[in-house]
């Protein structure tokens, strides 16, 4: 079982969307069992399959002690692919309840997942370096970094990149690629950012760029993954050999 914890400094990188589609390449083309988990109080992971975050429990019980994990468990209506939902919640629940008085509380996350059963498990994560997006990493053995070619997402990186090295002395965190979505093939300053992203993740840029396409969207408008609403635009063809290409560095 791999988990990859998805993240970035920033809101509008295109964690959410990134989360679900490969989720549904590995689920969809790859024959994978895959768990979702939705750890970002905004929920939009949640909205984007078509549920109400609000008729569902997240995993702000089941870090509190109250549930079970797989009570929260959820099938997407997808086959192979499950959902563990958000809701506000989660919103600094690190200093509610039990977890309050918890010096490990970091460590709960990973705990909860041990027992589970999946060939990859994803975790989209909050646009801050916060409690949530901490124990998603030390959670997980990946990380899967979003940036947008533009400049502050860029600088972002650096901040990120400081956050896992420091987790990382203390867990095994990988960084397993850095993925740029929004990306135009012809854009004036790619070799710019590139070049500087490098700098930060040397060797981790993924080969693969997902393209604007206002289908990544609408399918959420829809409650789907891409490739259930337009399985032939370029974001669907993009987020396909975005998650070959990731099996491959698994
Ligand atoms: N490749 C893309 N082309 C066009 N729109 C996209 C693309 N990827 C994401 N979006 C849209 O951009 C917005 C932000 O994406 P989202 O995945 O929610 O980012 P984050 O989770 O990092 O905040 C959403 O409305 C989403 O539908
Ligand atoms: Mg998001």
């Amino acid at each position: 079982m791999k988990h990859i914890a998805v993240s970035s400094f920033k809101g509008g990188t295109a964690k959410t969307s990134t989360s679900l589609n490969i989720a549904a390449s590995f689920a969809k083309f790859h024959k994978k069992k895959v768990l979702l988990i939705d750890f970002d109080a905004q929920a939009n992971l949640t909205t984007g399959l078509g549920l109400d975050p609000d008729a569902q429990d997240s995993l702000a019980p089941v870090l509190q002690g109250e549930k079970d994990v797989h009570e929260v468990i959820i099938n997407t209506g997808i086959p192979n692919l499950d959902l563990i939902p958000a809701d506000t919640w989660l919103e600094r629940i690190e200093v509610t309840g039990n977890l309050a008085a918890n010096r490990y509380s970091h460590e709960k996350l990973r705990e909860i997942l041990k027992p589970l059963d999946y060939d990859t498990v994803i975790i989209d994560t909050p646009p801050s370096l916060c409690w949530l997006t901490e124990s998603a990493m030390i959670a997980s053995e990946y990380s899967l970094v979003c940036a947008t070619p533009e400049f502050y997402s860029v600088k972002g990186l650096q901040r990120l990149g400081q956050f896992m090295h420091n987790i990382s002395k203390r867990h095994p965190l990988q960084v397993l690629g850095v993925s740029l979505s929004f990306w135009n093939p012809r854009g004036k300053s790619n070799e710019a950012f590139l070049g500087l992203i490098d700098e930060t993740f040397p060797g981790k840029v993924l080969s693969t760029k997902v393209r604007r396409d206002i289908h990544v969207s609408e399918a959420s408008i829809h409650g789907k993954p891409v490739f259930e609403v337009a399985p032939k635009c370029r974001a669907a063809q993009d987020y396909h050999s975005l998650s070959k290409e990731l099996l491959k560095r698994m």
